[in-house]
C-alpha cells in the first residue's frame, strides 16, 4: 500500500505508523510526507527516517484550489493509494476529497461525534465527561464526520488538565492509527454507507 502522510506539527502519529511499517507489522510504504508548516517536527522525523518529504507553503498559492492542485499532482505522481492525515490542521476541499474518495483517513482526539474540531481534549475536560478517547475515520466532506474505522476509550480523571488528557489519549492514538492502516493495507475494510465493516479472518 502506497501511503502519503499529511502533518502540520510534531508528527508523533506519523512516527508511530513508520515504526509499525519498519517492524514489519504493516505492509505499506510511506512514499511522501507533506507538511504545510516549515517548522513541523514531522518534516524532521521524515528526514531522519529517509522518507521523502516536502513543505508546501499554502501562502504561495493564490487560491486553495491551486494549493490542492499541487498536492494532487504530487500524490498522483507518487502513486499514492491512501492519504493519512496526522495532525494536519487544514480542511480539505470537497474537490480534493472527491479526488481520493474513501482513500483519506484522519485521527481525531475524541470519541466522535462528540467534540469535533479544534481542542477536542479541552472541550472534553471543560464539558466534564468521564471518558473520552480517539477516533480513526474516513474523511468525507464534513469536518470530523466520516465513517468511523476505530475508536479507543480513555478515562478522564478528576484533576486532568487538557494536556494531561491529551497525553493519555495520544498513547491510544499511537495504537489505533497503525491498526487502522494495517486493516486497510490488508484490504480488510468495507464501507457501507456510514458503517465500516471489518472483515475478520476465518
Ligand atoms: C493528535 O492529537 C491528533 O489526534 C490531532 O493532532 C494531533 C497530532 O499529533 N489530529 P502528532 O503531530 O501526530 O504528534
Amino acid at each position: 500500500l502506497k501511503i502519503a502522510v499529511f502533518a502540520s506539527g510534531r508528527g508523533s502519529n506519523f512516527q508511530s505508523i513508520i515504526d509499525h511499517i519498519k517492524s514489519g507489522e504493516i505492509s505499506a510504504e510511506v512514499k511522501l510526507l507533506i507538511s504545510d508548516r516549515q517548522q513541523a517536527g514531522a518534516l524532521k522525523r521524515a528526514e531522519h527516517e529517509n522518507v521523502e518529504h516536502v513543505f508546501i507553503d499554502p501562502a504561495h498559492f493564490e487560491t486553495k484550489a491551486d494549493y490542492e492542485k499541487e498536492l494532487i499532482g504530487l500524490l498522483k505522481n507518487a502513486g499514492v493509494e491512501l492519504i493519512v492525515l496526522a495532525g494536519y490542521m487544514r480542511i480539505l476541499s470537497p474537490v480534493f476529497v472527491k479526488e481520493f474518495k474513501n482513500q483519506i483517513i484522519n485521527i481525531h482526539p475524541s470519541l466522535l461525534p462528540a467534540f469535533k474540531g479544534l481542542d477536542a481534549q479541552k472541550q472534553a475536560v471543560d464539558y466534564g465527561v468521564k471518558f473520552s478517547g480517539c477516533t480513526v475515520h474516513f474523511v468525507d466532506q464534513g469536518m470530523d464526520t466520516g465513517p468511523i474505522i476505530k475508536q479507543a476509550v480513555v478515562e478522564v480523571k478528576a484533576d486532568d488538565s487538557p494536556d494531561d488528557l491529551a497525553a493519555r489519549i495520544l498513547k491510544q492514538e499511537h495504537k489505533i492509527y497503525p491498526e487502522a492502516v494495517k486493516l486497510i493495507a490488508e484490504d480488510k475494510i468495507e464501507i457501507e454507507g456510514r458503517k465500516v465493516k471489518i472483515l475478520k479472518e476465518e
